[in-house]
C-alpha cells in the first residue's frame, strides 16, 4: 500500500488532555474552528462514528470524509465507510496529507500511525470530561510551531496552536 505522505492528527485538548464530554466538545472556540477548516480544507478527514454523529450538519464540506465503524451495515451520506485504521488509509493512497479528527477511540488507535500533530491547547482544566487524548511525550515528538492567543469576548480561555512532528 502507498501510504499518504503525511498522516496527521488534529485535536483541541485542555491542560489535562481532555477532549470531550457527553459526546460534545468541551467549549466553543470560533478561532479553533476556523483553524481546523483552514488546515484540513481539500484533504481527507477520518473520524469515528460517534464524532460523525456529533457533527451538526453531517459530512464536512470540501473534504473527503471517511467514517470508521465496526458495523458493516451502517452508511452515512457523503462519507466513505471504513472498518479499521489501515482500511481508512487504503482509501487515501498517494495523498499528501490526511487528518484523523477524532474522537477519543480513534485518536488512541491512530496515534501510532501519526507523523504530525496539530494540537490546540486550551489553557484550562475542564471538570467532568469523559474523553481524553494520549499524552504527547517530548522523547517522541518535536514541537515545530507555536502560536499563542489570549482569551477575548468570543473565547473564554487562552489557547495555543501547536504543531509537533514525530522524531525519527
Ligand atoms: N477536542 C477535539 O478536538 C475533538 C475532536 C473530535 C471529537 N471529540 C470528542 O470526542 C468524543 C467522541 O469520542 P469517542 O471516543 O466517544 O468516539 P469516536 O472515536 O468518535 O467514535 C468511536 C466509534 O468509532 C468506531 N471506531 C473507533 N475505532 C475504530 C476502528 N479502529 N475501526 C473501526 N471503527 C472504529 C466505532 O464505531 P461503531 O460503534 O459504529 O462500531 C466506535 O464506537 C466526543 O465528546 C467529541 O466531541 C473531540
Amino acid at each position: 500500500m502507498k501510504q499518504p505522505k503525511t498522516i496527521s492528527i488534529i485535536v483541541a485538548t485542555d491542560e489535562n488532555y481532555a477532549i470531550g464530554k457527553n459526546n460534545e466538545l468541551l467549549c466553543h472556540l470560533p478561532n479553533d474552528l476556523k483553524y481546523f477548516k483552514k488546515v484540513t480544507k481539500g484533504h481527507t478527514v477520518i473520524m469515528g462514528q460517534r464524532t460523525f454523529e456529533s457533527l451538526p450538519n453531517g459530512a464536512l464540506p470540501n473534504r473527503k470524509n471517511i467514517v470508521l465503524t465496526f458495523d458493516k451495515d451502517v452508511r452515512f451520506p457523503g462519507c466513505i465507510m471504513a472498518y479499521s485504521i489501515e482500511d481508512a488509509l487504503r482509501h487515501c493512497e498517494g495523498e499528501q496529507e490526511v487528518f484523523f479528527i477524532g474522537g477519543g477511540q480513534v485518536y488512541k488507535t491512530a496515534f501510532e500511525f501519526a507523523d504530525r500533530l496539530y494540537i490546540t491547547r486550551i489553557h484550562h482544566q475542564f471538570e467532568g470530561a469523559d474523553t481524553f487524548f494520549p499524552e504527547i511525550k517530548s522523547s517522541e515528538w518535536l514541537l515545530t510551531q507555536q502560536e499563542k492567543h489570549k482569551a477575548d469576548e468570543k473565547h473564554a480561555h487562552d489557547y495555543t496552536f501547536l504543531v509537533y512532528e514525530r522524531k525519527k
